[in-house]
């Protein structure tokens, strides 16, 4: 294993300004967020969807895109590989690696990302494709009784497979333990389930072997519920999210990299913003945002040619704006001066 080199893949995925896209969504899930815009789920659709992304402005602010299978192998209208175009501006192509989640047995409601099998040769041929990087996802759901210690422990082990894998195939892991934003529960029910979970993530890193250096967390915030009574304020959640990850995430983790999982475009925005202002950590702190990147650009395409410019223009703002939120620069008058 080149340490050195996936220190240096690790650590300019979350340079100061930058963040990741995760464009990596399953044909199935883009065909849910085309139905939104009215848009066909054609192969070509989901092509020139992603192209438009990835030939604007706004991959200025992107340090690297994750790809899904079909993506990665595919060739722009002129016969360019996306990789390559990701590449020419200056941004690195990753892929997600993991197969899905499939019902955990004898655990009623949780879940258990599959994958691992044939995942070395896999990662041997998305080497070649050029990926520098690839992305696993774990889901944990918070429930009556759930989620158990068993179904964080399970996950967390195949998490801690994945990216021993992934450092010995010299690519850098997103290692993603996701505690979903759906339900009732409060902002402190999510504090505890999200501790756990990413206690239990690094103990199994470190009984797998993995170098820290050489890998990326993309952790969600800790946030209420959806359909909690008591929302959070943005200093909040900052708080509460920059305080667990202190008590869990070592310092020898290069960078950490959010999901956005279902919050507004503004307060997944805001929040990464409002904790690099209190001054972060040890760590990096970025986005490796699908939905608040994509939203926006998404509805001012709606698959029409002639809108091309508007969604690149969408698409460039989101990612200016997370960008200054990577440094702590971003203000909501900026927001205003776009709209
Ligand atoms: P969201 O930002 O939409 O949560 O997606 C990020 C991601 O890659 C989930 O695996």
């Amino acid at each position: 294993m080149d340490l050195a080199e996936l220190n240096r893949v690790a650590n300019a995925m979350v340079a100061p300004g930058r963040g990741v896209l995760a464009a990596d969504e399953s044909a199935g899930t883009v065909k849910k967020r085309f139905e939104v815009i009215g848009v066909e789920c054609t192969e070509e659709n989901r092509r020139d969807y992603r192209e438009l992304l990835f030939r604007s402005r706004g991959m200025a602010n992107i340090s690297g895109v994750i790809l899904f299978d079909e993506t990665i192998r595919q060739k722009a209208k002129d016969g360019t590989p996306l990789a390559r175009i990701i590449e020419q501006a200056g941004s690195l192509p990753g892929i997600k690696v993991d197969k899905g989640v499939k019902p955990l047995p004898c655990f009623p409601g949780e879940v258990i990302t599959e994958g691992l099998d044939g995942l070395r040769e896999r990662l041997v041929e998305y080497h070649g494709l050029g990926a520098k990087f690839c992305k696993w996802r774990a889901v944990i759901d918070i429930g009556p009784g759930t989620p158990t210690y068993y179904c964080i422990r399970a996950n967390a082990a195949a998490l801690a497979r994945y990216a021993a894998l992934c450092q010995d195939e010299g690519l850098v892991p997103i290692v993603e333990p996701e505690v979903l934003m759906d339900g009732e529960h409060d902002i402190g029910r999510c504090f505890e389930v999200t501790e756990k979970t990413l206690k239990t993530v690094f103990q199994e890193l470190y009984l797998a072997r993995v170098a820290l250096e050489g890998m990326v967390l993309k952790p969600n915030m800790v946030v209420p519920g959806k359909k909690s009574p008591k929302q959070a304020s943005v200093s909040e959640v900052a708080e509460r999210t920059l305080r667990v990850l202190k008590e869990c995430v070592p310092a020898a983790v290069p960078g950490i990299a959010f999901l956005s999982g279902g919050q507004s475009d503004i307060d997944a925005t805001a929040r990464l913003d409002a904790m690099n202002r209190m001054g972060a950590g040890p760590w990096k702190i970025t986005f490796s945002y699908s939905r608040a990147l994509q939203a926006a650009p998404q509805k001012a395409w709606s698959g029409k040619v002639e809108n091309v410019a508007a969604a690149q223009t969408a698409f460039t703002h989101r990612a200016a704006m997370n960008g200054l939120a990577s440094m702590g620069k971003w203000s909501a008058d900026l927001e205003k001066k776009a709209a």
